[in-house]
Protein backbone atom coordinates (compact mmCIF):
# COMPACT_ATOMS: atom_id res chain seq x y z
CA UNK A 1 0.00 0.00 0.00
CA UNK A 2 1.34 3.41 -1.18
CA UNK A 3 1.01 6.01 2.19
CA UNK A 4 0.16 9.17 0.81
CA UNK A 5 3.18 10.62 2.72
CA UNK A 6 5.07 8.63 -0.08
CA UNK A 7 3.44 10.24 -2.78
CA UNK A 8 3.60 13.77 -1.11
CA UNK A 9 7.59 13.74 -0.74
CA UNK A 10 7.97 14.11 -4.24
CA UNK A 11 8.53 17.29 -5.90
CA UNK A 12 5.89 18.22 -8.90
CA UNK A 13 8.98 17.10 -11.10
CA UNK A 14 9.60 13.80 -9.79
CA UNK A 15 6.09 13.26 -9.95
CA UNK A 16 5.84 14.19 -13.76
CA UNK A 17 8.49 12.14 -14.71
CA UNK A 18 7.63 8.98 -12.53
CA UNK A 19 3.84 9.31 -14.06
CA UNK A 20 5.81 9.92 -17.47
CA UNK A 21 7.75 6.65 -17.36
CA UNK A 22 4.89 4.60 -15.31
CA UNK A 23 2.73 5.40 -18.38
CA UNK A 24 5.36 4.95 -21.08
CA UNK A 25 5.78 1.45 -19.86
CA UNK A 26 2.37 0.23 -20.33
CA UNK A 27 2.77 1.04 -24.27
CA UNK A 28 3.84 -1.28 -27.26
CA UNK A 29 7.75 -0.69 -27.88
CA UNK A 30 9.34 -1.79 -31.31
CA UNK A 31 10.72 -5.51 -30.42
CA UNK A 32 13.77 -4.25 -32.52
CA UNK A 33 14.52 -0.89 -31.75
CA UNK A 34 12.89 -0.44 -28.09
CA UNK A 35 11.31 2.63 -29.91
CA UNK A 36 7.70 3.93 -28.63
CA UNK A 37 5.34 6.00 -30.94
CA UNK A 38 4.11 9.00 -29.51
CA UNK A 39 2.78 10.44 -32.56
CA UNK A 40 3.47 10.04 -36.18
CA UNK A 41 6.33 12.63 -36.21
CA UNK A 42 7.65 11.27 -33.12
CA UNK A 43 9.62 7.96 -31.38
CA UNK A 44 11.27 7.67 -28.22
CA UNK A 45 12.95 5.45 -26.48
CA UNK A 46 12.50 5.29 -22.64
CA UNK A 47 15.91 7.25 -21.54
CA UNK A 48 16.65 9.90 -20.15
CA UNK A 49 17.10 11.88 -24.19
CA UNK A 50 13.68 10.01 -24.95
CA UNK A 51 11.88 11.96 -22.12
CA UNK A 52 13.37 15.26 -22.92
CA UNK A 53 11.55 14.99 -26.12
CA UNK A 54 8.34 15.18 -24.56
CA UNK A 55 6.22 18.38 -25.23
CA UNK A 56 5.52 18.08 -21.57
CA UNK A 57 8.95 18.22 -20.75
CA UNK A 58 10.28 20.99 -23.22
CA UNK A 59 7.09 23.11 -22.94
CA UNK A 60 7.01 22.89 -19.12
CA UNK A 61 11.38 23.87 -19.26
CA UNK A 62 11.20 20.89 -16.74
CA UNK A 63 14.87 19.23 -15.59
CA UNK A 64 13.85 16.02 -16.12
CA UNK A 65 17.48 14.66 -15.99
CA UNK A 66 17.64 15.98 -12.23
CA UNK A 67 14.30 14.38 -11.52
CA UNK A 68 15.22 11.04 -12.92
CA UNK A 69 18.33 10.98 -10.76
CA UNK A 70 16.64 11.68 -7.44
CA UNK A 71 13.84 9.31 -8.40
CA UNK A 72 16.59 6.51 -8.92
CA UNK A 73 18.44 7.56 -5.32
CA UNK A 74 14.78 7.15 -4.02
CA UNK A 75 14.43 3.49 -5.39
CA UNK A 76 11.77 4.47 -7.38
CA UNK A 77 13.57 4.07 -10.84
CA UNK A 78 16.68 2.30 -12.03
CA UNK A 79 18.66 2.83 -15.23
CA UNK A 80 19.68 -0.34 -17.21
CA UNK A 81 21.25 -0.88 -20.53
CA UNK A 82 17.68 -0.96 -22.09
CA UNK A 83 16.73 2.30 -20.27
CA UNK A 84 14.69 3.40 -17.31
CA UNK A 85 12.52 1.06 -15.43
CA UNK A 86 10.33 1.32 -12.42
CA UNK A 87 11.08 -0.70 -9.12
CA UNK A 88 7.89 -2.38 -8.00
CA UNK A 89 7.43 0.25 -5.41
CA UNK A 90 8.22 2.82 -8.39
CA UNK A 91 5.35 0.89 -9.89
CA UNK A 92 2.84 1.36 -6.94
CA UNK A 93 3.78 4.81 -6.84
CA UNK A 94 3.51 5.23 -10.66
CA UNK A 95 0.18 4.28 -10.75
CA UNK A 96 -1.10 6.80 -8.01
CA UNK A 97 0.31 9.37 -9.87
CA UNK A 98 -0.68 8.46 -12.99
CA UNK A 99 -4.60 7.83 -11.78
CA UNK A 100 -4.01 11.26 -10.49
CA UNK A 101 -2.78 13.08 -13.49
CA UNK A 102 -5.49 11.07 -15.33
CA UNK A 103 -8.45 12.39 -13.19
CA UNK A 104 -6.84 16.25 -13.07
CA UNK A 105 -6.90 16.45 -16.96
CA UNK A 106 -10.45 14.99 -16.97
CA UNK A 107 -11.65 17.45 -14.30
CA UNK A 108 -10.28 20.03 -15.72
CA UNK A 109 -11.08 19.37 -19.69
CA UNK A 110 -14.63 18.14 -19.13
CA UNK A 111 -15.73 21.17 -16.81
CA UNK A 112 -14.52 23.43 -19.66
CA UNK A 113 -16.52 21.16 -22.24
CA UNK A 114 -19.78 22.04 -19.59
CA UNK A 115 -18.99 25.82 -19.43
CA UNK A 116 -18.36 26.11 -23.42
CA UNK A 117 -21.15 27.28 -25.44
CA UNK A 118 -19.70 26.45 -28.96
CA UNK A 119 -19.08 22.91 -27.40
CA UNK A 120 -22.98 22.89 -26.44
CA UNK A 121 -23.30 23.07 -30.31
CA UNK A 122 -20.28 20.86 -31.35
CA UNK A 123 -22.07 18.16 -29.78
CA UNK A 124 -25.43 19.18 -30.91
CA UNK A 125 -24.12 18.77 -34.43
CA UNK A 126 -21.29 16.07 -34.33
CA UNK A 127 -23.71 13.80 -31.99
CA UNK A 128 -27.39 14.94 -32.71
CA UNK A 129 -28.30 15.74 -29.35
CA UNK A 130 -25.89 17.67 -26.77
CA UNK A 131 -25.16 15.30 -24.19
CA UNK A 132 -21.43 16.83 -23.53
CA UNK A 133 -20.43 13.76 -24.96
CA UNK A 134 -16.78 13.44 -24.19
CA UNK A 135 -16.42 10.47 -26.88
CA UNK A 136 -17.49 8.94 -30.00
CA UNK A 137 -20.89 7.73 -29.68
CA UNK A 138 -23.32 9.54 -31.46
CA UNK A 139 -27.35 8.69 -31.77
CA UNK A 140 -27.13 5.65 -33.19
CA UNK A 141 -24.81 4.22 -31.29
CA UNK A 142 -26.81 5.68 -27.84
CA UNK A 143 -29.72 4.40 -29.49
CA UNK A 144 -28.45 0.56 -30.15
CA UNK A 145 -26.88 0.30 -26.52
CA UNK A 146 -30.55 1.16 -24.98
CA UNK A 147 -32.32 -1.02 -27.13
CA UNK A 148 -29.79 -3.99 -26.82
CA UNK A 149 -29.67 -3.71 -22.92
CA UNK A 150 -33.17 -3.63 -22.97
CA UNK A 151 -33.57 -2.09 -19.47
CA UNK A 152 -36.73 -1.24 -17.97
CA UNK A 153 -37.39 0.18 -14.42
CA UNK A 154 -36.52 -2.83 -12.42
CA UNK A 155 -32.94 -2.80 -13.43
CA UNK A 156 -30.09 -1.49 -11.71
CA UNK A 157 -27.40 -0.30 -13.96
CA UNK A 158 -23.77 0.72 -13.15
CA UNK A 159 -22.13 3.67 -16.06
CA UNK A 160 -18.41 3.22 -15.77
CA UNK A 161 -16.61 6.55 -16.63
CA UNK A 162 -19.93 8.53 -16.70
CA UNK A 163 -17.72 11.99 -16.79
CA UNK A 164 -20.73 14.78 -16.81
CA UNK A 165 -23.41 12.21 -16.47
CA UNK A 166 -26.05 13.48 -19.08
CA UNK A 167 -25.88 10.29 -21.12
CA UNK A 168 -26.55 8.12 -17.70
CA UNK A 169 -29.70 11.14 -17.06
CA UNK A 170 -30.87 9.86 -20.75
CA UNK A 171 -30.79 6.76 -20.18
CA UNK A 172 -32.36 6.68 -16.93
CA UNK A 173 -34.75 8.95 -18.67
CA UNK A 174 -35.28 6.66 -21.45
CA UNK A 175 -35.69 3.31 -19.61
CA UNK A 176 -37.09 4.29 -16.32
CA UNK A 177 -34.05 2.08 -14.65
CA UNK A 178 -31.82 3.06 -11.96
CA UNK A 179 -28.59 4.24 -12.80
CA UNK A 180 -26.00 4.93 -10.62
CA UNK A 181 -22.47 6.36 -12.55
CA UNK A 182 -19.19 6.63 -11.56
CA UNK A 183 -16.07 8.47 -12.53
CA UNK A 184 -12.76 9.22 -10.90
CA UNK A 185 -12.78 12.86 -11.72
CA UNK A 186 -14.76 14.41 -8.56
CA UNK A 187 -15.16 17.85 -10.32
CA UNK A 188 -17.40 16.00 -12.85
CA UNK A 189 -19.18 14.07 -10.25
CA UNK A 190 -19.87 17.80 -8.32
CA UNK A 191 -21.38 19.15 -11.85
CA UNK A 192 -23.20 15.75 -12.64
CA UNK A 193 -25.26 16.44 -9.30
CA UNK A 194 -25.54 20.03 -9.98
CA UNK A 195 -26.73 19.57 -13.52
CA UNK A 196 -29.02 16.47 -13.68
CA UNK A 197 -32.66 16.39 -12.46
CA UNK A 198 -33.85 13.17 -11.86
CA UNK A 199 -34.69 12.00 -8.30
CA UNK A 200 -31.37 10.67 -6.93
CA UNK A 201 -33.81 7.51 -6.37
CA UNK A 202 -33.51 6.70 -9.57
CA UNK A 203 -30.44 8.43 -10.53
CA UNK A 204 -26.99 8.28 -8.79
CA UNK A 205 -23.67 9.99 -8.85
CA UNK A 206 -20.58 8.75 -7.14
CA UNK A 207 -16.80 9.54 -7.22
CA UNK A 208 -15.09 6.21 -7.35
CA UNK A 209 -12.11 4.30 -9.42
CA UNK A 210 -12.77 1.16 -11.40
CA UNK A 211 -9.79 -0.23 -10.21
CA UNK A 212 -10.90 -0.10 -6.68
CA UNK A 213 -14.83 -0.66 -6.83
CA UNK A 214 -16.85 -0.97 -4.00
CA UNK A 215 -20.19 -2.33 -4.51
CA UNK A 216 -21.12 -5.37 -3.09
CA UNK A 217 -21.59 -9.02 -5.34
CA UNK A 218 -24.78 -8.80 -7.41
CA UNK A 219 -25.63 -5.30 -7.51
CA UNK A 220 -26.27 -4.76 -11.00
CA UNK A 221 -28.36 -6.11 -13.64
CA UNK A 222 -26.37 -4.02 -16.22
CA UNK A 223 -22.95 -2.31 -16.52
CA UNK A 224 -21.75 -0.18 -19.61
CA UNK A 225 -18.48 1.75 -20.40
CA UNK A 226 -18.42 4.43 -23.16
CA UNK A 227 -14.80 4.70 -24.51
CA UNK A 228 -13.70 4.32 -20.56
CA UNK A 229 -12.44 0.71 -20.61
CA UNK A 230 -8.85 1.18 -21.53
CA UNK A 231 -5.90 -0.61 -20.35
CA UNK A 232 -4.44 3.25 -20.62
CA UNK A 233 -7.61 3.52 -17.81
CA UNK A 234 -7.53 0.53 -16.39
CA UNK A 235 -4.58 -1.43 -14.50
CA UNK A 236 -5.85 -4.40 -15.95
CA UNK A 237 -8.49 -5.22 -18.49
CA UNK A 238 -8.91 -8.89 -17.40
CA UNK A 239 -8.94 -8.07 -13.74
CA UNK A 240 -11.50 -5.34 -14.60
CA UNK A 241 -13.97 -7.70 -16.04
CA UNK A 242 -13.52 -10.13 -13.22
CA UNK A 243 -14.99 -7.48 -10.52
CA UNK A 244 -17.68 -6.46 -12.85
CA UNK A 245 -18.57 -9.86 -13.45
CA UNK A 246 -18.63 -10.29 -9.50
CA UNK A 247 -21.02 -7.23 -8.83
CA UNK A 248 -23.32 -8.27 -12.00
CA UNK A 249 -26.64 -9.94 -10.91
CA UNK A 250 -26.85 -13.85 -12.48
CA UNK A 251 -28.13 -13.45 -15.90
CA UNK A 252 -26.57 -9.51 -15.89
CA UNK A 253 -25.27 -7.77 -19.33
CA UNK A 254 -22.38 -6.18 -19.89
CA UNK A 255 -21.66 -3.49 -22.83
CA UNK A 256 -18.83 -2.10 -24.09
CA UNK A 257 -17.88 0.16 -26.28
CA UNK A 258 -14.01 0.27 -27.16
CA UNK A 259 -11.76 1.04 -29.84
CA UNK A 260 -8.80 -0.65 -30.52
CA UNK A 261 -5.77 1.46 -31.84
CA UNK A 262 -2.60 -0.28 -33.52
CA UNK A 263 1.04 0.96 -34.25
CA UNK A 264 1.98 -1.27 -37.09
CA UNK A 265 0.09 -3.01 -40.16
CA UNK A 266 1.81 -6.41 -38.72
CA UNK A 267 0.04 -6.17 -35.58
CA UNK A 268 -3.29 -6.14 -38.16
CA UNK A 269 -4.78 -9.62 -36.31
CA UNK A 270 -4.78 -7.64 -33.49
CA UNK A 271 -7.92 -5.67 -35.19
CA UNK A 272 -10.40 -8.43 -35.46
CA UNK A 273 -13.38 -8.72 -33.32
CA UNK A 274 -12.25 -11.79 -31.31
CA UNK A 275 -8.85 -10.74 -31.23
CA UNK A 276 -8.71 -7.13 -29.60
CA UNK A 277 -7.38 -6.41 -26.09
CA UNK A 278 -10.97 -6.55 -24.86
CA UNK A 279 -12.01 -9.54 -26.81
CA UNK A 280 -8.73 -11.83 -24.82
CA UNK A 281 -10.10 -10.42 -21.51
CA UNK A 282 -13.51 -11.40 -22.19
CA UNK A 283 -12.16 -14.75 -23.54
CA UNK A 284 -10.02 -14.89 -20.17
CA UNK A 285 -13.15 -14.47 -18.11
CA UNK A 286 -15.04 -17.13 -19.76
CA UNK A 287 -17.49 -14.50 -20.91
CA UNK A 288 -18.64 -14.72 -24.05
CA UNK A 289 -20.62 -11.85 -26.01
CA UNK A 290 -21.56 -10.77 -29.38
CA UNK A 291 -19.78 -7.77 -31.59
CA UNK A 292 -21.68 -5.31 -33.56
CA UNK A 293 -18.47 -2.95 -35.89
CA UNK A 294 -18.87 0.41 -35.65
CA UNK A 295 -16.19 1.38 -37.06
CA UNK A 296 -17.38 3.41 -40.01
CA UNK A 297 -19.62 4.61 -37.92
CA UNK A 298 -16.84 6.38 -36.20
CA UNK A 299 -15.24 7.04 -39.35
CA UNK A 300 -18.39 9.33 -40.19
CA UNK A 301 -18.26 10.98 -36.25
CA UNK A 302 -14.50 11.80 -36.84
CA UNK A 303 -15.20 13.29 -40.31
CA UNK A 304 -18.12 15.58 -38.41
CA UNK A 305 -15.15 16.22 -35.65
CA UNK A 306 -13.58 18.08 -38.28
CA UNK A 307 -16.11 20.08 -40.41
CA UNK A 308 -18.04 20.86 -37.41
CA UNK A 309 -14.62 21.88 -35.13
CA UNK A 310 -13.76 23.99 -38.47
CA UNK A 311 -17.40 25.92 -39.15
CA UNK A 312 -16.83 26.47 -34.94
CA UNK A 313 -13.34 27.50 -34.88
CA UNK A 314 -13.83 31.07 -34.39
CA UNK A 315 -17.00 30.96 -31.95
CA UNK A 316 -14.15 28.31 -29.85
CA UNK A 317 -11.28 31.08 -30.23
CA UNK A 318 -13.61 33.90 -28.79
CA UNK A 319 -14.41 31.74 -25.37
CA UNK A 320 -10.53 31.37 -25.04
CA UNK A 321 -11.10 27.76 -25.67
CA UNK A 322 -9.46 27.39 -29.44
CA UNK A 323 -7.29 24.42 -27.68
CA UNK A 324 -10.48 22.14 -27.21
CA UNK A 325 -11.53 22.33 -30.87
CA UNK A 326 -8.14 22.06 -32.21
CA UNK A 327 -7.80 18.86 -30.45
CA UNK A 328 -11.04 17.43 -31.55
CA UNK A 329 -10.03 18.55 -35.36
CA UNK A 330 -6.25 16.68 -34.75
CA UNK A 331 -8.02 13.85 -32.84
CA UNK A 332 -10.52 13.37 -35.79
CA UNK A 333 -7.67 13.72 -39.17
CA UNK A 334 -5.78 10.73 -36.61
CA UNK A 335 -8.57 8.93 -35.88
CA UNK A 336 -9.68 9.39 -39.81
CA UNK A 337 -6.48 8.25 -40.63
CA UNK A 338 -5.92 5.50 -38.84
CA UNK A 339 -9.17 3.79 -39.71
CA UNK A 340 -8.11 4.29 -43.53
CA UNK A 341 -4.66 2.48 -43.13
CA UNK A 342 -6.71 -0.20 -40.92
CA UNK A 343 -5.15 0.90 -37.93
CA UNK A 344 -7.91 1.08 -36.18
CA UNK A 345 -11.30 -0.01 -35.04
CA UNK A 346 -14.25 0.72 -32.83
CA UNK A 347 -16.59 -2.15 -31.65
CA UNK A 348 -19.50 -2.38 -29.27
CA UNK A 349 -18.97 -5.75 -27.15
CA UNK A 350 -21.87 -6.96 -25.49
CA UNK A 351 -21.83 -9.57 -22.96
CA UNK A 352 -25.58 -11.32 -22.20
CA UNK A 353 -26.45 -13.73 -19.23
CA UNK A 354 -23.84 -13.47 -17.02
C1 LIG B 1 -13.51 9.48 -22.74
S1 LIG B 1 -14.33 9.93 -21.27
C2 LIG B 1 -15.96 9.30 -21.58
C3 LIG B 1 -16.98 9.96 -20.69
C4 LIG B 1 -18.39 9.46 -20.86
N1 LIG B 1 -18.48 8.02 -20.68
C5 LIG B 1 -18.96 9.84 -22.22
O1 LIG B 1 -19.29 8.90 -22.94
O2 LIG B 1 -19.06 11.03 -22.53
C6 LIG B 1 -13.68 8.78 -20.08
C7 LIG B 1 -14.21 9.01 -18.68
O3 LIG B 1 -13.74 7.95 -17.86
C8 LIG B 1 -13.26 8.47 -16.64
N2 LIG B 1 -12.23 7.52 -16.15
C9 LIG B 1 -11.07 7.17 -16.75
N3 LIG B 1 -10.41 6.26 -16.02
C10 LIG B 1 -11.17 6.02 -14.92
C11 LIG B 1 -11.02 5.17 -13.78
N4 LIG B 1 -9.93 4.40 -13.61
N5 LIG B 1 -11.99 5.18 -12.85
C12 LIG B 1 -13.10 5.98 -13.00
N6 LIG B 1 -13.28 6.80 -14.04
C13 LIG B 1 -12.34 6.82 -15.01
C14 LIG B 1 -12.73 9.86 -16.99
O4 LIG B 1 -12.69 10.74 -15.88
C15 LIG B 1 -13.72 10.31 -18.05
O5 LIG B 1 -14.82 10.99 -17.49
Amino acid sequence: MVTTNEYANLSDNEKTVLGIISELETRDKDPKTNEITISESLKITLTGEGIKKLKMISEKNIDSDSAINSLIAKNLVVNDEIGLKLTSFGGKIGKVIRSKQMSDWYNKNLLRCAKSKAYTLFCEKVFGKNLYQFNVLDMDQLETLISILSLNSNDSVLDLGCGLGKVTEYIQLKTGAKLTGIDFAEQLILWAKDNTEVNEDMLEFQVGNINELVFPPSSFNAIYAIDTLYPTNVDDLGVTLAKLKAILKPNGQLGIFFAQIIESKEQQHILEPNQTEMAQALKDNNLSYTVIDFTQNARAIWEREITIGNELREMFEKEGNLDLCEERIADGENCVYRIDNQLQIRYFYHVSRI
